[in-house]
């Protein structure tokens, strides 16, 4: 089959043939249609993630159709449309998890191929009306957002949360729940054009996070300050969010872009009330009530661009210079 391989650290993404896999006890082999990048795959590119395994089929976003199953897997499964949930063997606990817990797509094969085989429990029906290229956005990205947003962040109604660097993927989905469910959403970004985008899909306002004085900016919008701020990017600015929170309130982070966080006075945390919280990717429940959300809000994912898998480098060139607005898209095959 068809697979983008990495072969070396910092190396080429190259178009090979490599083997098709076989299902195993309790698996599916799914033909996939299309993937879609993660900052992730470009942290392992870089050799900046944990894991550094090569040559390595990345990728842990993807939809497509159940071709067979493996032992102990309902027949019924086969022709199925679905998306695959990439945190795999989360464990028992909803709050945190367990020791065997694995992204998909490092250290095993992820999507960037023509097939793949995954647990039956990881596969999920593509939420009704939307495309094999929207569905593939949802998992990793959607299922983050979910979890940061409703299960740590606890966002309600009418509640005003800031989003940092909108034009990211996960950021995407952040502005499309917020609005769904109300809260008055407001967005942080390097790019006035994307702030203007934002705008146009439901968000009050927002600022350049590249403006020396954004969080007073932001306060002159929220004098009262924020409930939920949900952050990607950590850095040296990470403790300015702190001075956006009314008492009482939250931040949410789940990725390091901007690097490490400075020191921290700890008034800056008590006096507020403040709670800062780390979360990573969701448990199966959080899995299914990110679907069930998609389902019920009509959540369209923001596809940015799509790319032939043939142009894969474009594709991640195009994440480098952060020139996107929400979720890049590999087209795997046309089914
Ligand atoms: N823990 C988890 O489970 C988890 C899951 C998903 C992602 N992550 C992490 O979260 C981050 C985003 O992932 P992604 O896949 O959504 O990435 P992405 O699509 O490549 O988006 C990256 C975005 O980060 C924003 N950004 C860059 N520097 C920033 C800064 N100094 N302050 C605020 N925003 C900044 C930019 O927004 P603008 O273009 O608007 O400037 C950029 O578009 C990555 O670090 C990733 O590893 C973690």
């Amino acid at each position: 089959m068809k697979a983008i391989v990495l072969k070396e650290l910092g190396g080429a993404f190259v178009l090979d043939d490599i083997a098709k896999p076989e299902p195993g006890e309790g698996e599916v082999l799914i033909r996939i249609a299309a993937a879609a990048l993660n900052h992730r795959d470009l942290w392992i590119k870089q050799g900046k993630y944990f894991l550094k395994e090569y040559p390595c089929v990345l990728g842990s976003d993807g939809a497509g159709i159940v071709e067979s199953v493996g032992a102990g897997v309902s027949e019924e499964l086969t022709g199925n449309k679905v998306v695959i949930n990439p945190a795999l063997h989360w464990g028992p606990r909803r709050h945190g998890h367990g020791k065997d817990f694995q992204i998909l797509g490092m250290p095993t094969q992820g999507t960037f191929a023509e097939y793949i085989c995954v647990p039956a429990e990881n596969v999920y029906p593509i939420p009704i009306g939307l495309s094999f290229e929207k569905a593939a956005t949802l998992p990793l990205a959607g299922l983050t957002a979910y979890r940061a947003m409703f299960y740590r962040g606890g966002l309600k109604r009418g509640e005003k949360i800031l989003i940092t660097g909108i034009g990211g993927g996960v950021a995407s989905f952040l502005l499309s729940f917020g609005v769904k469910t109300g809260a008055l959403t407001y967005v942080s970004s390097s790019s006035q054009e994307k702030i203007q985008q934002a705008v146009s899909l439901g968000a009050m306002n927002g600022v350049l996070y590249t403006a020396e004085n954004w969080t007073d900016l932001l306060l002159e919008m929220e004098p009262e300050g924020f409930d939920l701020v949900i952050d990607s990017a950590g850095g040296p600015e990470f403790l300015q969010l702190l001075k956006l929170l009314r008492t009482g309130g939250k931040i949410v982070n789940f990725g390091g872009t901007a690097g490490k966080i400075p020191e921290m006075v700890p008034a800056q945390l008590f006096w507020k009330q403040a709670s800062i919280l780390g979360t990573t990717m969701g448990s199966p429940i959080d899995f299914e009530q990110m679907l069930s959300f998609v389902t019920e809000y009509i959540v369209t994912p923001i596809v940015d661009r799509v790319f032939p898998m043939e142009e894969v480098q474009a594709a991640f060139d195009h994440m480098q210079n952060q020139s996107q607005f929400g979720k890049i898209v590999l087209r795997i095959a046309d089914i």
